[in-house]
């Protein structure tokens, strides 16, 4: 099975599922025209994430690693008027073109990008003691993926989910040898959810436009969970 046939695959779904959407599509277009890395979440993922973010009725988002803004929209694009998203991005230059595409999508009124490492926003965060958030996705360097995720568990309210993209990495996930930082990141990830009381956890492998990947999706428990994650807040 080749990855054509996953891109053609995801073309049709794209097609007759994923409704055009002009600030999406520009979102895209301007990112590329800046030269940005075109490793922004496939139109079906970002689907999928606004649809976890509807269903789960996400008030507050944290996304970690906004990049242009792509994944932003789709899921601010899930908030009431009054939900806010919180996005984290090292690159200033990404970010102006994510608050360009944020505003030309109307939802500048909704987001807060903060430029900086976002070991450091993270810390900001629970340092202003920020409302939790009740979904964050987590799509940075790969490598601190693990590091994000402690933060976020903090920020996070009680029943709060959290997603976590490239988790698989073409199935380096396995290899204990790996020399990909991003894998053994991913690895490290799977080992502090294995046996961890106070949350549920599935990891999916996807194939599409952006090739051999995967995605976990974390559930924290309600009230119990908040005895044993000591920072978690309702
Ligand atoms: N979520 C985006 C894609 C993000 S790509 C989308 O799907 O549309 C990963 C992003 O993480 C890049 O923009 C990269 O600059 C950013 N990043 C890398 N290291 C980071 C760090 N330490 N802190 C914050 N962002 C970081
Ligand atoms: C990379 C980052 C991503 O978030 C992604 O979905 C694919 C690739 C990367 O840094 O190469
Ligand atoms: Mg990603």
């Amino acid at each position: 099975m080749s990855e054509q046939l996953w891109g053609a695959v995801d073309d049709y779904i794209v097609d007759l599922l994923v409704e055009p959407d002009p600030a999406l599509e520009d979102a895209l277009s301007a990112s590329s025209r800046a030269g940005l890395p075109a490793i922004a979440v496939s139109p079906a993922q970002g689907k999928l994430l606004h649809l976890l973010a509807r269903i789960h009725g996400a008030r507050r988002i944290l996304e970690v690693g906004t990049l242009g803004g792509y994944s932003t929209i789709w899921l601010a694009r899930a908030l009431a008027e009054d939900g806010r998203l919180v996005t984290l991005e090292l690159n200033a230059d990404y970010a102006r073109v994510a608050r360009e595409n944020v505003e030309r999508a109307g939802l500048d009124g909704r987001v807060d990008l903060r430029v900086g490492p976002a070991g450091e926003s993270l810390a900001e965060l629970a340092a202003e003691q920020v409302e939790p958030f009740d979904l964050t996705f987590i799509d940075a360097d790969k490598a601190s993926t693990p590091d994000y995720f402690e933060a976020a568990l903090g920020l996070s309210r009680a029943g709060a989910v959290i997603v976590v993209d490239n988790v698989v990495r073409g199935g380096a996930l396995v290899d204990p040898d790996s020399e990909d930082p991003g894998a053994q990141g991913m690895r490290r990830f799977h080992a502090a959810l294995a046996g961890r009381e106070g949350l549920s956890a599935t990891t999916i492998q996807t194939v599409g436009s952006k090739g051999y990947d995967g995605f976990t999706l974390v559930l924290l428990d309600g009230g119990g969970a908040q005895a044993r994650i000591g920072a978690l807040r309702r």
